[in-house]
């Protein structure tokens, strides 16, 4: 862990910040001695955040905004000067996603993916990005990819799509920006044990179980294991880092050669 003086006088906001990964973040940055803004659709879920960033003697804000209207998000940006008087550190978190085969997806399900994570991921990364260059201190952004953004994702061809895109995005800000000292990053949990992914892609113990034999550490991963990475990447300990993409998945997307089912099985010539 990070000593906890490590974010002192940073202003961080994440948006997605009420839920799952989100949330994750929000509560280790104010551990870590950032003040938080925490911003998304349901007011109740950033209000409990906020009460526990506080009762652990943290300062934070809820921000009720939908990321795909760019007026909401400039509102966030304004808010956020408001309460903390800066911005350091942004996260792009927020997300949508269901399973459906792509000749059955309507235009609207594609257009409702897409908005929230690519287009969101770019309103915020620009309302931020400009203030950070107006206030001429640097800053960090950080987006949460997956790593169906270079494999593709059959099933959810719109959030493989957006992903991808946020990849790029990630690639292109950090040399755009690298010369106002923002460090533009991403990080690319695989399986972790959210409520939000669960509904969303995993309907039953049996499919649950299913990713979790895919994975070669043979479990999900914990939100805390990707808030520790996504601190050190937004703090002053990764500071010659930018552009990049951190994969934490247990080792789910490294080709499994025989070390997989009944070809592992063979290999070891039928013995256990
Ligand atoms: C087919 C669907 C659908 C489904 C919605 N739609 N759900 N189509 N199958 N399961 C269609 C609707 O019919 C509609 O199209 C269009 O999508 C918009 O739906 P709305 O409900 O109006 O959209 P909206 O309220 O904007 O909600 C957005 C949402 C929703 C993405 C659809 O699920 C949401 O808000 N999700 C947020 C939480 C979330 O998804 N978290 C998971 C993140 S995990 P029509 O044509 O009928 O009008 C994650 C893991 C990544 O990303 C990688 C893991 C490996
Ligand atoms: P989650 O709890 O469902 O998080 C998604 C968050 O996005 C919610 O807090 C939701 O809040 C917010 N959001 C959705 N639409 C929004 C909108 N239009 N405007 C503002 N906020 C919106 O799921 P999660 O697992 O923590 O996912 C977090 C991130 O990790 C996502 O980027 C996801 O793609 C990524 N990821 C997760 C996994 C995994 O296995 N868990 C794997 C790979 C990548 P509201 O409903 O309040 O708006």
């Amino acid at each position: 862990m990070l000593p906890t003086g490590t974010l002192k006088d940073r202003v961080a906001i994440v948006t997605g910040g009420g839920t799952g990964l989100g949330k994750a973040m929000a509560l280790e940055f104010a551990r870590l001695a950032a003040k938080v803004v925490v911003a998304s659709r349901k007011l109740e879920n950033l209000e409990q955040t906020v009460k526990e960033i506080k009762a652990q003697g943290g300062d934070a804000l809820a921000v009720q905004l939908d990321v795909r209207e760019p007026a909401q998000v400039d509102q966030m940006v304004s808010k956020t000067k408001e309460k903390f008087g800066k911005i350091d550190i942004l996260v792009n978190n927020a997300a949508g996603n269901f399973i459906c085969r792509a000749e059955d997806l309507s235009v609207n399900g594609w257009r409702a993916v897409v908005g929230i994570v690519l287009d969101g991921t770019f309103y915020c990364s620009r309302a931020v990005g400009k203030e950070m260059i107006a206030q001429g201190t640097g800053g960090n952004i950080l987006s949460i990819l997956a790593t169906y953004a270079w494999t593709g994702g059959p099933g959810t061809i719109h959030s493989a799509s957006a992903k991808a895109g946020v990849l790029a995005m990630t690639k292109t800000l950090a040399v755009e920006w690298a010369k106002y000292k923002i460090r533009v990053n991403a990080i690319t949990p695989g399986p972790i044990d959210t409520q939000g992914a669960g509904q969303a892609l995993l309907g039953s113990a049996e499919a649950y179980k299913i990713v979790e034999d895919s994975v070669p550490l043979k479990r999900f991963g914990q939100s805390i294991e990707v808030a520790r990475a996504a601190s050190y990447l937004v703090s002053d300990y990764s500071s010659f880092i930018t552009g990049e993409a951190l994969v934490i998945d247990g080792g789910q997307w490294l080709g499994q050669g025989h070390y997989v089912g009944e070809l592992e099985r063979m290999m070891r010539g039928g013995s256990q």
